[in-house]
């Protein structure tokens, strides 16, 4: 299948393009970028034209692997759909409800399959982790994720939607809940406070009444930066350790096997542009709630 990259960032870069370049059964054509130059750049990392022009690169791929901030994905994404593309999209989807439902809409009008890239799901040791956790009766789950966003040292540091006040729900969100939800079930309420420092602790109840606590903060200092996520119940604590570090590129070439395969079939996945609205809808209610200081429903 022939894939575009569109955006021409750090992210879109070193783990879209560099993924998309190594793979055994995708070939990357080109990569689209708002800044030629940029784009040419990036290109030029992978041996592939860069371009501004994106109707011309649509027209000539079967898919695009999307990494822009999430307030710009939603309009690509449909321009994308109704070119005929199949969609491998960033998390989260959207940052409203209404965007994120215009995307799963133009996939279902254009009749093309869909995958959203939250990493931990294309993870042999997360398969693992939630088939075990299938075989137990849980209560509850945990995720804590205190990141140091904007360290001199983060790749991250001059992404401006990260800056936003809510940014460490909008950005770890997603990721938490691609965990947390097959374990416990689908979330059906939130619960939420942000701390003085920015750091956003959610309770999320899920159907069938588990419940999950998240702290979600972008602001760590390095010396506490780190991820932890776990899941109880009658079978003890099921801890899902963190990945190696440098290793989302070999995630993401699963991701791009499962969308081909998505596409091939006609089949539905897991974490399609559905499922990612889903999270939108998850999301909103808890910032929502947060706001009110008042559960909120989904
Ligand atoms: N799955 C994961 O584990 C994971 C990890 C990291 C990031 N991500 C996702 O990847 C996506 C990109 O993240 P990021 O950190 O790279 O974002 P970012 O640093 O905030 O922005 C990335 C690039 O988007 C471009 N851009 C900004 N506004 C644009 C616009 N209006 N039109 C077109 N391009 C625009 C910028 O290009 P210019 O160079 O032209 O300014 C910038 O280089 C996000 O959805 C993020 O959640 C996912």
């Amino acid at each position: 299948m022939r894939f575009a990259v569109l955006g021409s960032g750090f992210w879109a870069t070193e783990v879209h393009s560099a993924s998309l370049a190594a793979h055994p059964e995708a070939e990357l054509v080109g990569i689209w970028g708002r800044d030629e130059a940029k784009a040419v750049a990036a290109g030029a990392r992978h041996d592939v034209p860069g371009t501004a022009d994106l109707d011309a690169l649509l027209a000539d791929v079967d898919a695009v692997s999307i990494s822009v901030p999430p307030s710009v994905q939603p309009d690509l994404a449909v321009r994308a759909a109704e070119a005929g593309c199949h969609l491998l999209l960033e998390k989260p989807v959207a940052l409203s409800v209404p965007d994120a439902e215009r995307v799963v809409a133009a996939t279902t009008a254009a009749g093309v399959a869909s995958v959203v890239f939250l990493t931990y799901r294309f993870r042999e040791q997360t398969a693992s982790w939630l088939e075990q956790a299938s075989r137990s009766a849980l209560v509850g789950g945990s995720v804590t994720w205190l990141a140091s966003t904007f360290a001199a040292d983060s790749p991250f540091r001059g992404s401006v939607w990260r800056a936003e006040p809510g940014a460490p729900l909008w950005d770890l969100g997603p990721h938490a809940l691609s965990l947390m939800e097959p374990a416990l079930g689908p979330v059906v309420a939130a619960l939420g406070t942000r701390a003085a420092d920015g750091t956003v602790n959610v309770v999320l109840e899920h159907e069938g009444g588990a419940t999950s606590t998240h702290t979600l903060s972008a602001s760590a200092s390095s010396l506490s930066a780190g991820e932890e996520f776990w899941v109880h119940g009658d079978a003890g604590r099921l801890v899902l350790l963190p990945p190696p570090e440098g290793s989302a590129h070999e995630a993401h070439a699963v991701a791009v096997t499962e969308l081909q395969a998505a596409a091939l079939t006609g089949g539905a996945h897991p974490c399609d542009a559905g499922y990612g609205a889903h999270q939108v809808r998850v999301l909103a209610a808890a910032e929502a709630a947060v706001a009110a200081g008042a559960r909120r429903q989904v």
